[in-house]
């Protein structure tokens, strides 16, 4: 826990100079002050009371541990692994607006130097040139066109040990254990299997336009289509703390032999 820092005088024209924040915290750490960064915000205290429901399941001691927080927005993931005392912690987002917010709430709790917060898209984590013990993936995926290529992505070069991964989820709670062929009729008839329309076979539903009135909600997958995604990408699902929360360990990516690794793209842009 860092020593409380002198808070800005200016703290409160800084934090409403980068309105809207999505990420409500307070920066004054209780002193008093209202220097909550988005005191009407629709979730109250977002993400403080989420992040209270699945803790407990990641470390509490992250000393000497490297951290990558995708996504990382006003960086409440990334100040939480930097108090958890993790040796490094780079925060990406591909909109600077969000990580102007980052640094300034960075320094209002006095993790200024212990994080750093750079420009990049998931597609590029390639750039990084670098594995983490614990990349963090939350509420990221959903509002990608090509989700699956930024898992691989993931996987493939920044991923060390474990990820902490959300997306939005819709659909059945039913899981279907997948099983490892599926026949293309039901034997004997030209039916195709029904396995399909189970409720818990694997899916992902598309959003053509607006969700919540965000043009960014590309996809809602089920909970076995998650969970499906999650391995197929060559993630371990160790625990699932709340209902779309997942803590996963890297594992072989199946069919790897075949060459799925090649076709990840750009899967040489850091060789
Ligand atoms: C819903 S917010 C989630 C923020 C934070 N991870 C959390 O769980 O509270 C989505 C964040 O992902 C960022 N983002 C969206 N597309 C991205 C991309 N292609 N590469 C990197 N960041 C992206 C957005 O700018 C935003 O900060």
């Amino acid at each position: 826990m860092p020593a409380a820092a002198a808070l800005p005088d200016d703290l409160r024209e800084r934090i409403d100079a980068l309105a809207p924040w999505f990420h409500n915290m307070d920066l004054g750490s209780g002193r008093g002050a209202e220097m909550w960064t988005a005191p009407d915000h629709f979730l109250g205290n977002y993400p403080g009371f989420k992040f209270d429901r699945f803790a407990h399941a990641l470390p509490a001691d992250l000393v000497g541990k490297t951290v990558l927080d995708i996504g990382c927005n006003a960086g409440f993931y990334a100040m939480e692994m930097a108090r958890r005392g993790a040796a490094r912690v780079v925060g990406i987002d591909s909109d600077e607006r969000y990580l102007d917010q980052g640094r300034l709430a960075a320094e209002a709790l006095g993790f200024l130097g212990a994080i750093e917060f750079r420009k990049l898209d998931v597609y590029d984590v390639a750039a990084l040139g670098e594995r983490f013990d614990l990349v963090i993936f939350m509420g990221v995926f959903y509002h990608l066109r090509h989700p699956l290529l930024a898992l691989d992505l993931i996987r493939e070069h920044v991923a060390g040990d474990a990820m902490l991964f959300q997306t939005m989820q819709r659909g059945s709670e039913d899981v279907t254990p997948v099983p490892e062929d599926h026949p293309f009729h039901v034997p004997g008839t030209f039916d195709p299997s029904p396995i399909f329309d189970e409720q818990g076979y694997p899916k992902m539903h598309f959003v053509e336009r607006e969700y919540s009135g965000d043009w960014t909600n590309w996809w809602a997958a089920n909970r076995s289509g998650s969970e499906a995604m999650l391995r197929s990408a060559g993630f371990a699902i160790e625990a699932r703390p709340e209902a779309e929360v997942y803590l996963c360990r890297v594992a072989p990516v199946p069919f790897a032999e075949y060459g799925m690794k090649a076709a990840v793209y750009p899967a040489g842009a850091a060789a």
